[in-house]
């Protein structure tokens, strides 16, 4: 079980108040996708639910966040500038459990994503990869990983439909917890069950959020 209690994040430089009083809890196979528009703050949360130090240049956080015994997989919404220079092949390996991974298993998970069979061994640059191809290669070392909680900052951008498909199918099929940043109407209706809308209303000058759950009749409620 992933848990935020009363997550507040105020912005070190001009004291606006991003977040406010958040509260979140992410049971096993939850899915769940947060939506807003852009600056709302749906990528400091994720940052800093994977680790908060790395939204700690910017953002005052207070709050509690509670993910003992569990794994993190967190796809970042760009390349880190620190992995821009390794080849695909440094890039993964240092999942350690790349290492054990059967080739086989792979190969099969490049052919899904519409790669060549030993794309994941290149020495190709992850600058140089087109925007699909990034998305693709940070999911493979995800799931190399085996996490228990996936945390995935808009997988669906620049991605073409085959792979968008096999995405829908792996957040909706995993028996993992979810917790997604996307746009995409079509991909949030055919796997969430709950949606989390960051708002910054009043000129922006406060924060605001709604959890929606779907009933049992497919039907979204405002959570109170
Ligand atoms: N590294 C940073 N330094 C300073 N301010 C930042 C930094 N990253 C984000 N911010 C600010 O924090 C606020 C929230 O940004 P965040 O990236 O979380 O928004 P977002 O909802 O993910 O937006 P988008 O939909 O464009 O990805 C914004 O006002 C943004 O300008
Ligand atoms: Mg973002």
């Amino acid at each position: 079980m992933l848990q935020i209690k009363s997550l507040t994040f105020t912005h070190k430089y001009d004291l606006r108040v991003i977040l406010e009083d958040f509260q979140l809890v992410l049971n096993p196979g939850d899915k769940a996708v947060i939506i807003g528009e852009e600056g709302n703050g749906k990528s400091t949360l994720l940052k800093w639910i994977f680790h908060p130090q790395l939204t700690g240049d910017y953002v005052e956080a207070e709050g509690e966040r509670i993910v003992q015994g569990e794994k993190l997989g967190y796809l970042p919404q760009e390349l880190p500038e620190k992995d821009r220079e390794k080849t695909i092949y440094e890039f993964l390996c240092e999942e350690e459990l790349f290492w054990e991974t059967d080739s086989r298993e792979l190969a099969d998970m490049a052919s899904k994503m519409g790669l060549k069979t030993d794309f994941f061994y290149s020495d190709q640059k992850m600058r140089t990869l087109s925007g699909g191809e990034k998305v693709k290669v940070q999911m493979a070392k995800l799931l190399v990983g085996k996490p228990s909680v996936f945390l995935l900052d808009e997988p669906s951008n620049d991605i073409d439909i085959e792979t968008l498909e096999w995405l829908e199918k792996l957040i909706l099929e995993t028996p993992q917890a979810v917790l997604f940043i996307s746009h995409d109407e079509t991909l949030i209706e055919n796997t969430a069950n709950m949606v989390i809308h960051l708002e910054q209303i009043c000129r922006k000058t406060k924060s605001r959020y709604t959890v929606y759950i779907r009933d049992t009749e497919n039907i979204w409620k405002a959570e109170i």
